[in-house]
């Protein structure tokens, strides 16, 4: 097989660029290991930042993020027994969307078929070859068969454990940047109405939790816990009495009960890969970095590379210009070191570190402090949060 771009992975990077590029008339063939049922089904992101809501409305897949997903003006931040409320709006003249990860993966896979764009599912066995010459290919196994497809260029879309990171040609100038945590996110999904009209994140000496959403009927919540945990060692009951511990206040709020369908352990990180290109390979989304879920950031890097790597492909196939994508891994990166930095500040301002000495206990809580009593802290904080920069 012969494209322009050669894609590798249908998350939401790969499968947002083949379509951003089918946009600007220009051709994609995307692969992809698992099944459509399994990438369609997978639990993951929520927040969507108001530059990921327009993206999806602008190039003609939002219209079911509208209708389904819950517009937030704002989130809680509890601890010592109260909630403080952060007016998103209100700071920064905007919002964010919770919209589950996996109805954008079915909005755009159901447009990319609808515009008999090629997504090649289960493949197995991708390798990557002649990356720094004009002509680097794929090959891989699908329905039996070993396959190829020639491009002008491969993008690396394929998360954290995909081919294309170590694929990338040895430099002097590549650099890995990584920070793990000592704790992971033990996640439920629950049958449920909200608890809260807003997300909670929540401070607490037994350890950080979220109260998130997904619909109407269905809550996601979360609790930091032991990465090496698993999830087959705590009951419902025992699941329920940490949330409550750690959720306590005096304000008479309560989280709601319900019927856990779902339970899950990720472990954290903080992970950047650079540069984001070499010869006419290029890394978008989770393949070249990864934060802690704690700024909900994740999906809308992987949504911001794209959009820079759309631009400067177009660039090259309408003008013959390699402008844009000589500079495609500076300009990503500058948004996703504030967003490692944010991200990183979240966890470090939430989460109980065991090692944390009785004093640096003490400066969190004042640094929380000063977050929900200064305008100026919470704005920055805001701004952050949803995206504003
Ligand atoms: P992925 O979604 O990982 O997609 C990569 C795809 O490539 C996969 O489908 C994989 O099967 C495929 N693949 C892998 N190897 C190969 C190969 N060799 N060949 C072909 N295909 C391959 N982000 C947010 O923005 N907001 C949130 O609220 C948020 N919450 C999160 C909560 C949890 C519990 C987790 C785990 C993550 C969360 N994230 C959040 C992060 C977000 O889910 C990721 O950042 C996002 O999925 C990255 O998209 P991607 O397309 O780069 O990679
Ligand atoms: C989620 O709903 O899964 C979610 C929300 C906010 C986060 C992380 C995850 O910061």
């Amino acid at each position: 097989m012969r494209t322009q771009v050669a894609i590798i992975g249908a998350g939401p990077a790969g499968l947002l660029l083949s379509h951003l590029l089918h946009l600007d008339g220009i051709e994609s063939i995307v692969i992809e290991t698992r099944s459509r049922a399994d990438i369609e089904a997978t639990i993951r992101a929520g927040v969507l930042e108001q530059g990921t809501m327009d993206i999806l409305t602008e190039s003609g897949v939002g219209e079911r993020m509208r209708g389904q997903g819950a517009l937030h003006h704002g989130f809680e931040l509890a601890f010592g027994g109260k909630r403080h409320r952060i007016d998103l709006t209100g700071l920064t003249g905007k919002a964010i969307t919770v919209y589950p990860q996996h109805e954008v993966i079915k909005d755009l896979v159901a447009a990319r078929l609808a515009a008999d764009g090629q997504i090649l599912f289960e493949v197995s066995e991708v390798a990557l070859h002649g990356v720094d010459t004009q002509t680097p290919s794929a090959t891989f196994m699908h329905g039996g068969e070993a396959r190829s497809i020639e491009a002008d260029f491969v993008i690396g879309c394929d998360g954290y454990h995909g081919v294309s990171r170590p694929a990338m040609p040895a430099q002097e100038q590549r650099k890995n940047f990584q920070r793990i945590y000592p704790f992971g996110w033990f996640g439920i999904l629950v049958e449920s109405a909200p608890s809260s009209e807003e997300l909670i994140y929540a401070q607490h000496d037994r350890g950080f939790a979220l109260v998130s959403t997904r619909s109407p009927t269905v809550q996601r919540l979360y609790f930091q816990c032991d990465p090496t945990d698993h999830v087959d060692n705590w009951s419902d009951d025992q699941i329920w009495s940490e949330l409550h511990a750690r959720l306590e206040n005096h304000d008479g709020w309560r989280l709601k009960e319900g019927r856990i369908f779902q339970k899950n352990i990720i472990g954290m990180r903080s992970f950047v890969s650079t540069p984001m290109q070499a010869g006419r390979l290029f890394l978008a989304g989770d393949s070249a970095h990864i934060v802690p879920p704690t700024g909900a950031k994740g999906m809308n890097l992987a949504v911001s590379d794209v959009k820079l790597l759309a631009r400067g492909l177009e660039q090259f196939y309408r003008q013959g210009s390699e402008e844009r994508l000589a500079s495609y891994s500076d300009d990503a990166l500058k948004r996703i070191w504030r967003a490692e930095y944010f991200s990183w500040t979240m966890t470090r301002l939430l989460h109980t570190f065991a090692e944390a000495t009785p004093f640096e206990r003490e400066m969190q809580r004042a640094e929380l402090e000063n977050i929900v009593t200064s305008r100026a802290m919470a704005t920055a904080l805001a701004e952050n949060y949803v995206g504003a920069f």
